[in-house]
């Protein structure tokens, strides 16, 4: 079992579930995110369970940060896992509307380079001791992209392809590499917008899935399953039959309501 982690995005929603999920006594948790207060919260409830806590403020764009912390968080307890949750989302200002590019530029450096930035210093490491997990977040967007945020969904599935990429590349290496494809899970990112939301769960309920599924070093760890298979058969959909399934998950803004 996984007795050092690392996770960012443990300020918030799936990361901090994930973090109190997986707060045991004798593990060695790395805790990232930017909002010191929030992150505090997480860290003070991961000791409550016993577990060491490392917490620090950062921005997973900051590269060179990210590598100091990581490698020094490795030498002190070698890192078995590493949880890329960090990420952000955007919805078109307006219904119909285009993303605002600038906005669009900061997802992806969020999205694709912050997540390159958690893992890059560390996956080198987990292959020169041939042991590891490596944890990506995609999502159920990159198989069915909603239509008012496809710069998320193409940044989520990129994340899936280059999951899958690393996994048969590391292959024989004995890190394995996994990429969690979520439904809607009920956190602040979805929140911030309103729209159609199926089978949405809660964060401790989709951490608990999560923990099953990298304990059976699962490629694709997608929930819940009956929106998943609904995602992928739709790619097969006449392409009048698919357009009009994924005009259900129109959605708007939650700051364009107020
Ligand atoms: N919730 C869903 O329905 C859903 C569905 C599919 C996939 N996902 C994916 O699951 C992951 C977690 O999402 P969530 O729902 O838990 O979202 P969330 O509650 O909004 O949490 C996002 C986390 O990412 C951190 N973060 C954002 N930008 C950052 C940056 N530049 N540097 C460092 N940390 C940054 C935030 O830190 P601060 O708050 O401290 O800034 C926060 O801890 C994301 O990758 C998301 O795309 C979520």
């Amino acid at each position: 079992m996984a007795r050092n982690i690392v996770i960012s995005g443990a300020s918030s929603g799936l990361g901090r579930a994930l973090a109190i999920e997986y707060a045991v006594s004798g593990a060695t948790l790395g805790l990232l995110g930017r909002n010191e207060e929030r992150l505090e919260e997480t860290a003070q409830r991961v000791r409550e369970k016993g577990a060491v806590v490392c917490a620090a403020a950062l921005d997973v764009r900051d590269r060179d940060a990210m590598r100091s912390f990581l490698l020094e968080f490795d030498a002190a307890a070698p890192i078995d896992c590493v949880i890329a949750s960090a990420g952000m989302t955007m919805v078109t200002p307006v219904p119909g509307g285009v993303e605002d590019l600038t906005k669009a530029e900061k997802l992806f450096d969020v999205n694709l380079n912050g997540v390159m930035n958690t893992i890059a210093p560390i996956a080198p490491l987990m292959r020169r001791r041939r042991a590891g997990q490596i944890v990506l977040f995609g999502s159920i967007a990159a198989f069915a992209p909603p239509p008012d945020s496809p710069s998320y969904a193409a940044s989520k599935a990129a994340l899936v392809a280059f999951a899958l990429a690393t996994r048969t590349l590391y292959h024989g290496d004995g890190v394995s590499v996994s990429v969690v494809c979520p439904g809607f899970v009920d956190t602040p990112m979805a929140g911030s917008f309103a729209s159609w939301k199926p089978l949405m769960m809660s964060a401790e309920d989709a951490a608990r899935r999560i923990r099953r599924g990298l304990d059976r070093r699962k490629a694709i760890i997608a929930f819940p399953l009956p929106l998943y298979l609904a995602a992928r058969l739709q790619q097969w959909l006449p392409d009048p039959l698919r357009t009009a399934a994924m005009l259900r998950f129109r959605a708007v803004n939650q700051a364009a309501i107020r």
